[in-house]
């Protein structure tokens, strides 16, 4: 036997001694250290550890996905053998409350179990899809609704949520774009620790607190072509300034968990790589909770074909640091043969198994008892509503309005709603809604029955939902139409267009949908789209036959009312992208932090000639039948005030290295109305020792202006806040030339310039 095969022999006679020893029922009246809540998290947890046997410990890395209601004897008795350390989107919340007493009383150290379920944007009540939420660029408001959802959910017997989702996505095809933030690091940083802090609330032990899981790990997001679940290449730079950078940020917001995604990641499934997990994740960020994989990800490294079967899979997921299997049952089926034949370390199941308790320590689990929840099946409060309206406005984005004809006076007449989103319960909550009630939805169409009075709204469905192709509806549309003041049409895609599995090659609205614009256009009366929608569309064709458009995502519970304020004007728009909306679907992947090129074929910034005078996009990196830049640019919307930038100002032209800087500008509210401006701050570093993009958001700040009221919006920026990862791992910050600009969008601005100098 070789030396290392020896030692391992004896680590695993020694963990399975000390398991016979301490399943001896000892001292039985005695509370065991580890019951004991006034000694230090890592004692409990060593004492803990020290008394449980290896199918103890590998109990405690299984979740399973596999928990009927009711409830049956035979999952009662694993649970009391240890058998499950976590369950996942099952039972009602009095089984949970069941199976805790159960795993707390009659198993054989009383380890609580831990029950995840994707509480993705709300429990019960539901807030716009997240991609929706991040259009409103608002971290305080967005942590509140994690903090409801997080009440909700932990009243439902919920300890964990399989949420944020802060996948970077440049890549609207991708069915799972609406359930991230967007296609920038710094902002799904920052709006992804506030999800983190709202669903964790100011202490993980509290009892309406859930614990947060930062998914999915990593590069997910990047799917080749758009298509779910496809393979990822992302050169270690663009990881680790881009793809990393949102899940850097939640570790340091506290995310008790992480969930190990489904891709493989430049030739290593990410549930089974070692680089991101161990290397990155433990030693550079010193992580501490756990990682789950996500669902049979971990066995999925057969199909990947980089585990040999399910047993090589196990293996790998261990060694490369998933603590937690989801769903599938490779750890629990090999894992005790695995250390057996001293291929697994028992000291690498000793910290997967610490890992996994740390968090249940952390979480009061062990200190609470298992109380059937009271609030579980209560309606979603006027406090939860409230905020869920709030959210929804502000995530609506205002992308024309012609001629000012929004909002709309509530003394308009008569309106004709059309379409086939204007009522449409389940269609507005969007993908990943596990609890929310269509019954507790308020629609487009009930929200303006109740603004303007039954008689005033006609309605005229058109199309039966956003798929059909049939025109019998038309004819009916029109009519509303005609006998209208003005027309309000409710498009997009249905639920099942996006979020898992869910890509679509096309952007295009699906089924009728412009024709039935175009037919409803014929009237001539002035016409407003409202697009609900799980991803950026291409639509130009509305747009053209419309007068304004409003983009309304996936907007939840109370998008109806929402969409009433902001058509009405009771709120003001104030909603800006957080993905770039490409002219057409040939464009993607697009986003606005791109990189130069040698052959940009913008007016060359850097002062070097190019092209000629008869094409002077000559030989360029551009399109010979489309233009090159999107519909929709990065951080854009409008409002129903105007808001000029002016003034820009920067406290030094030098900024030594380690040093910072103040940029400011002065935005004034020249319109008639007041309102709220999302000011963005990019900069651009011209030269670097990689090349670096055009721009990339650092700062934003909401202000509100009442009508004439001017405020300087100050930015202040260090050297840290410039720096850059290269392959390696290596943060640096360069000397040289930067551009800035205090902007509405990324495609705009006033712009300012420094040098960083030794
Ligand atoms: C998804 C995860 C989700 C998990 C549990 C998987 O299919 O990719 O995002 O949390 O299922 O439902």
């Amino acid at each position: 036997m070789n030396p290392r095969r020896l030692l391992y022999a004896i680590a695993v006679i020694v963990t399975l001694a000390a398991g016979l020893q301490t399943a001896r029922p000892t001292q039985m009246n005695a509370t065991p250290p580890y019951k004991d809540p006034k000694l230090g998290l890592e004692q409990r947890i060593a004492d803990l550890l020290g008394r449980m046997t290896l199918d103890e410990k590998i109990g405690q890395m299984c979740q399973s996905s596999s928990f009927p209601h009711p409830f049956s004897d035979q999952v009662k008795g694993e649970i009391r053998k240890g058998r499950w350390g976590s369950f996942l989107n099952a039972g009602e919340p009095r089984d949970r409350a069941e199976a805790q007493r159960i795993a707390l009383s009659e198993s054989r150290l009383g380890i609580p179990l831990i029950f995840g379920r994707d509480v993705i944007h709300g429990y019960r009540t539901i807030f716009p899809i997240p991609l929706g939420q991040a259009a409103s660029w608002d971290p305080d408001l967005i942590r509140q609704a994690a903090r409801i959802a997080g009440r909700e959910a932990s009243g439902a017997g919920i300890h964990w949520t399989f949420a944020p989702m802060i996948d970077i996505a440049r890549d609207p095809r991708w069915g799972r774009i609406a359930e991230g933030l967007g296609e920038d690091p710094y902002l799904t940083a920052t709006l992804g620790a506030a999800m983190v802090r709202g669903f964790q609330g100011e202490s993980l032990s509290a009892p309406d607190s859930i614990a947060a899981c930062a998914k999915h790990y990593v590069g997910y997001g990047a799917a080749e072509g758009g298509r779910d679940y496809n393979t990822t290449w992302i050169p270690e730079n663009l990881l680790r300034n881009v793809y990393l950078r949102p899940f850097r940020a939640a570790r340091d917001a506290g995310a008790a968990t992480f969930m190990s995604a489904f891709n493989d990641l430049n030739g290593v499934p990410t549930s089974g790589n070692a680089f991101t997990l161990r290397q990155v994740l433990r030693k550079e960020w010193k992580f501490d909770g756990f990682v789950v994989s996500d669902w049979d990800s971990v066995i999925e490294m057969v199909p990947h074909g980089y585990a040999a079967d399910l047993k090589d899979a196990a293996l790998k997921g261990v060694q490369a640091g998933v603590d937690m299997e989801m769903s599938s049952n490779s750890y629990a089926v090999n894992l005790k043969s695995l250390v057996e034949a001293g291929r697994i370390a028992p000291t690498l199941i000793d910290d997967a198994v610490r890992n996994i308790l740390r968090v249940k320590f952390r979480m009061g689990l062990f200190d609470r008892s298992a109380t059937a929840p009271a609030g579980s099946t209560s309606a979603p409060t006027p406090d939860a509503l409230a905020t869920a309206r709030k959210l929804a406005a502000e995530s609506i984005v205002l992308l024309k309005n012609e001629g000012r004809v929004l909002p709309l006076a509530k003394s308009i007449g008569r309106i004709a709603v059309i379409g086939p989103l204007a009522d449409s319960p389940v269609d507005q909550m969007g993908t990943w809604v596990l609890d929310g009630r269509a019954e507790d939805v308020r629609t487009p169409l009930a929200a303006l029955r109740h603004a303007l009075g039954e008689a005033q709204v006609l309605w005229a469905q058109g199309l039966k939902n956003s798929r059909d192709t049939a025109r019998d509806g038309f004819a009916a549309a029109s009519e509303a139409a005609r006998k209208s003041d003005a027309v309000l049409l409710f498009l997009g895609e249905e639920q099942i267009l996006s979020g898992e599995a869910h890509s679509r090659a096309f952007l295009s609205l699906p089924g009728a949908q412009a024709q039935l614009v175009e037919e409803v256009a014929k009237t001539g009366k002035p016409a407003v789209a409202v697009i609900l929608a799980g991803r950026p569309l291409t639509f130009q064709e509305v747009t053209a036959k419309v007068q304004a458009v409003l983009y309304a995502w996936h907007p939840g519970t109370m998008g109806g009312p929402a969409i009433a304020d902001v058509l009405f004007g009771d709120a003001i728009p104030s909603g800006k992208l957080t993905a770039t909306f490409p002219r057409t679907v040939g464009q993607v992947p697009i986003y606005y932090a791109h990189m130069n090129t040698g052959r940009p074929p913008s007016p060359n910034e850097l002062g070097i000639p190019m092209g000629n005078p008869v094409d002077p996009r000559g030989y360029t990196s551009k399109y010979l039948d489309v233009d090159y830049t999107p519909e929709y640019p990065f951080g854009f919307g409008l409002s129903y005030t105007k808001f000029e930038y002016s003034n820009m100002r920067l406290s030094a032209a030098r900024l030594p290295l380690g040093g910072s800087l103040t940029a400011s500008a002065d935005i004034a509210n020249s319109g008639g109305m007041e309102g709220d401006e999302i000011v963005q701050c990019y900069v651009r570093d011209l030269v670097g020792s990689i090349t670096r993009p055009v721009r990339e958001l650092k700062a934003f700040r909401r202000i509100h202006l009442k009508p004439g009221e001017k405020r300087t919006v100050e930015f202040r920026l260090s050297t840290d806040d410039l720096a850059f990862y290269k392959d390696g791992g290596e943060l640096v910050a360069e000397p040289g030339m930067f551009h800035i600009w205090i902007a509405p969008d990324s495609a705009s601005g006033l712009k300012g310039e420094f040098e960083v100098v030794r």
